[in-house]
């Protein structure tokens, strides 16, 4: 066997850190080709070394103790994969002060701590690396960085949760929220408790960590407005339909003027754009910027050995590019306001249950002119003395057309509160 040059340590060994391990024995010579160097797991830190493994670790690689694993000068380059805020955190900080370049797959701990963790990684003088934090195998954070460097995004719309997206494209065919999540739990796409996906927390790490890097300004998980699909109902999939739309939990990062919006939330998707066409558990991402009009980059969003690929990539990275000066740390050079919600503006569905009485929909369209918010499509069905409509209106700010609604709930012929959505049509070209 050739010699290896540079030791990795592996904070984790489960599903994606025994993938990194066998994508470095199986495509060893692959890497050498492209950096020149053999890289070879030489430690990796666990909660239980005697757990049978699906790649099994080399001989006396995996430890429990985690200052053997910080002071073993053969590792050199560090990917964290074993998830969590905390350990993980206090572990990724020591290693940084101890002079050792990380890459992580941990959306939530790069979400929460991001500015300190760079602010450690820049003081020692080592890289802090992220691409698979964010849609596993789609390489965004490398395109937005690189390639992308010189081009000014000002908005990148994502489908950043494969569990949603499978639980939404499973209603679309006429399934309940029920039964999508219990096909998404039965095949694996949904944990036992969904909680995370479905209130589009995940979705909401990642659109941080995404705004963050393509506006360079700090988006922290708790800038980010979130709302998941609990509420969403068959009635709301059907109408979408009718419109020539789908329902898809959207990641929408918004630059204006000096401002940034980031928001997480079911929208309805045209079908004419290229985001409708994601189906199933897959992930996407578009990013929209002046010299580049638009790219979309789909491909699979999460698994042991797509995230591995992309944990691999940016241990490559690291290798290939240290002593150059090419630190790639930090990806924030400003501080930008958030913009208030009310000012975001968009495109809105409304749908609305009436009691079937003349001038309802006079009542209804004017309250909405008297916002300046006007309708630009509209479906009414009829069924036992109760109306249906489902009204698309014109972009408009948020604001405008909360405050119609909270109006329009009051009516004495509204039957339930009015249920709105953001709508995503043009494509930003
Ligand atoms: N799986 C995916 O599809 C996917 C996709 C994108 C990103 N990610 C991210 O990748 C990371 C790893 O995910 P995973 O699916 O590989 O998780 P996993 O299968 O649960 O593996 C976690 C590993 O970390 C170890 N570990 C956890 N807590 C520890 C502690 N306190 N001390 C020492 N070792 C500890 C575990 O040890 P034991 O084996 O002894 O229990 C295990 O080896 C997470 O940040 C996750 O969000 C995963």
């Amino acid at each position: 066997m050739a010699s290896v040059d540079v030791g990795i340590g592996l904070l984790g060994y489960g599903t994606v850190g025994s993938s990194v391990n066998r994508l470095l024995v199986e495509s060893a010579d692959e890497i050498e080709r492209a950096t020149g160097h053999r890289l070879r797991v030489v430690r990796a830190l666990v909660r239980d070394p005697a757990k049978e493994r699906p790649f099994p670790a080399g001989d006396e690689v995996l430890t429990t103790d985690f200052a053997e694993f910080r002071e073993d000068p053969n590792v050199q380059v560090v990917a964290e994969v074993m998830g969590g805020v905390q350990p993980a955190g206090d572990y990724v900080r020591e290693l940084l002060r101890a002079g050792k370049p990380v890459v992580s797959a941990n959306k939530q701990l790069i979400a929460r701590d991001g500015a300190e963790l760079f602010a450690t990684a820049s003081e020692a003088g080592v890289q802090l690396r992220f691409e698979a934090s964010v849609c596993a195998a789609i390489p965004v954070v490398k395109v937005l960085r690189e390639s992308l460097v010189v081009t000014n995004v000002h908005r990148v719309l994502g489908i950043v949760n494969g569990t949603t997206n499978f639980m939404l494209s499973h209603m679309e065919r006429g399934g309940s929220y029920a039964d999508a999540l219990a096909e998404a739990q039965a095949l694996g796409y949904a944990e036992a408790d969904p909680t995370d996906d479905v209130s589009g927390a995940d979705a909401a790490a990642k659109m941080a960590i995404l705004a963050t890097v393509a506006f360079g300004s700090r988006v922290g998980y708790e800038d980010v407005e979130r709302r998941g699909i609990e509420e969403l109902e068959p009635a709301h999939v059907s109408a979408a339909a009718q419109l020539g739309m789908v329902v898809r939990l959207i990641g929408i990062a918004t630059l204006v003027g000096d401002a940034v919006d980031v928001r997480v939330q079911p929208a309805l998707v045209d079908r004419a754009h290229p985001l409708a066409a994601v189906d199933g558990a897959f992930n996407a991402v578009m990013l929209q910027g002046d010299a580049i009009r638009e790219i979309t980059l789909e491909g699979p969003g999460a698994g042991g050995i797509e995230t591995a690929s992309a944990v691999v990539a940016d241990l490559v990275s690291v290798v290939g590019t240290s002593g150059t000066g090419f630190l790639q740390n930090d990806a924030c050079w400003r501080s930008l306001a958030k913009l208030p919600s009310s000012e975001w503006r968009s495109p809105f569905y409304v749908h609305l249950e009436v009691s079937d009485r003349p001038g309802v929909l006079a009542h209804v369209t004017s309250r909405l002119a008297s916002h300046e918010v006007s309708v630009a499509q509209l479906v009414q069905k009829l069924e036992d003395g109760a109306a249906t409509l489902e009204l698309v209106l014109h972009r408009a700010p948020y604001g405008a057309v909360a405050e119609a609604m909270r109006e329009i709930a009051v009516f004495p012929e509204v039957l339930r509160p009015p249920f709105v959505l953001p709508v995503i049509t043009e494509r930003g070209l």
